[in-house]
């Protein structure tokens, strides 16, 4: 079954047709994060446009590449929610349009399903029941999959989303956006433990997560060296944070793994990009000894095959949608 795919959630227009769920023909991607790297942050109306000007030219470009017509395309799949509503709502009336013209069932994927998704793409021979640790510019939870449209989440921040943070710990280092990239490369040439950073803990729930403290102690020191004259080490202040991020995130996921006896952990969004967060799933994973599946860099971050991906699984679960079908900026994954 080959399914058309679209993603436009945040800063990426994306289009791809996937095969069975996981066999990749076509991932077409436009970026638009140089444009919103001139305002330090995505814009989300300048983002809607460009979605707009973008998606039929990457459709076609994506059944190109595919070798595909109308004809060989089974069912079209959109991220549905969350995201910027806007962006959200172009990719979702495109999908509408061409699942109307061409008479296609028209498939909805929640965008963080999608994320975890991407590993049956990255991992062929994956199957749920696994853990998954989402991490991306608007989300983080540590979420049970216990079949392919059955999630649980056990686990969740209670404030920024592990992303978000890493961006606005970018911009106050002086990176560009987004800042996730430059700050694992800038923390990279350092070991850290110059700058002690607050951790949280969410009292009686013990897989919960907190990032908004940390997100502000970074702040504060960037702007009380400004305004004192102090030196600040960029690279150590990078480093300390990632570790911090990571000191969230690592002993929370592997909790989770002992409290459901669950053997295998997926990583999966933008942040899972991260080599510190890499290397510290790797080095727990290794300990625990359960299996651990990180997605090569290109599936970490927003694309359309993730979608695919997803959708075709949820297709086979019969969830499809009518011409009503809506976008949200938010919706919880297990819904
Ligand atoms: O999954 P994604 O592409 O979009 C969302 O669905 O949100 O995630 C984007 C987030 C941004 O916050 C970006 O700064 C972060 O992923 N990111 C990273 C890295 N690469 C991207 N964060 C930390 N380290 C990285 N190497």
């Amino acid at each position: 079954m080959k399914i058309l795919a679209f993603e436009s959630s945040c800063d990426e227009t994306a289009a791809a047709v996937v095969e069975d769920g996981r066999r990749v023909l076509s991932d077409v991607i436009a970026s638009q994060a140089d444009l919103h790297a001139l305002y330090g942050g995505v814009v989300p109306e300048l983002a809607s446009r460009k979605h707009v000007e973008a998606i039929a030219a990457l459709t076609e470009q994506s059944l190109r590449e595919a070798g595909c017509g109308r004809e060989e395309i089974d069912a079209v799949a959109v991220t549905y929610a969350p995201g910027l509503i806007g962006a959200v709502l172009v990719g979702l009336s495109f999908a509408k349009s061409v699942a109307y013209a061409w008479d296609k069932p028209l498939i909805p994927v929640h965008h963080v399903r999608g994320h975890i998704a991407a590993n049956y793409l990255a991992f062929p021979e994956l199957e749920p029941p696994f853990l998954a640790l989402a991490i991306s510019g608007g989300n983080t939870l540590i979420v049970d999959v216990r079949d392919y449209t059955d999630l649980k989440i056990l686990g969740a921040t209670r404030d920024d989303a592990a992303g978000e943070c890493f961006d606005k710990a970018a911009r106050v280092l002086g990176l560009p956006y987004p800042g996730g990239k430059p700050l694992d490369e800038l923390a990279q040439q350092s070991q850290g433990g110059v700058y002690t950073l607050p951790r949280a803990n969410v009292d009686g729930a013990e897989l919960d997560m907190s990032f908004s403290g940390l997100k502000t102690a970074v702040v504060n020191l960037a702007h009380h060296a400004e305004q004192t004259g102090r030196p600040l080490d960029r690279a150590a202040l990078a480093r300390d944070f990632t570790n911090a991020v990571s000191g969230e995130l690592v002993p929370r996921v592997m909790k989770a793994l002992e409290l459901t006896g669950r053997r295998t952990l997926c990583a999966a969004g933008g942040v899972a990009a991260n080599s510190v967060i890499r290397a510290d799933l790797q080095a727990a994973c290794k300990k625990a000894g359960c299996r651990l599946c990180l997605p090569p860099l290109k599936l970490c971050g927003d694309n359309g095959a993730m979608i695919g991906a997803q959708g075709y699984y949820e297709f086979l679960a019969g969830n499809t949608a009518g011409m009503d079908l809506n976008a949200y900026a938010t919706r919880a994954i297990d819904r």
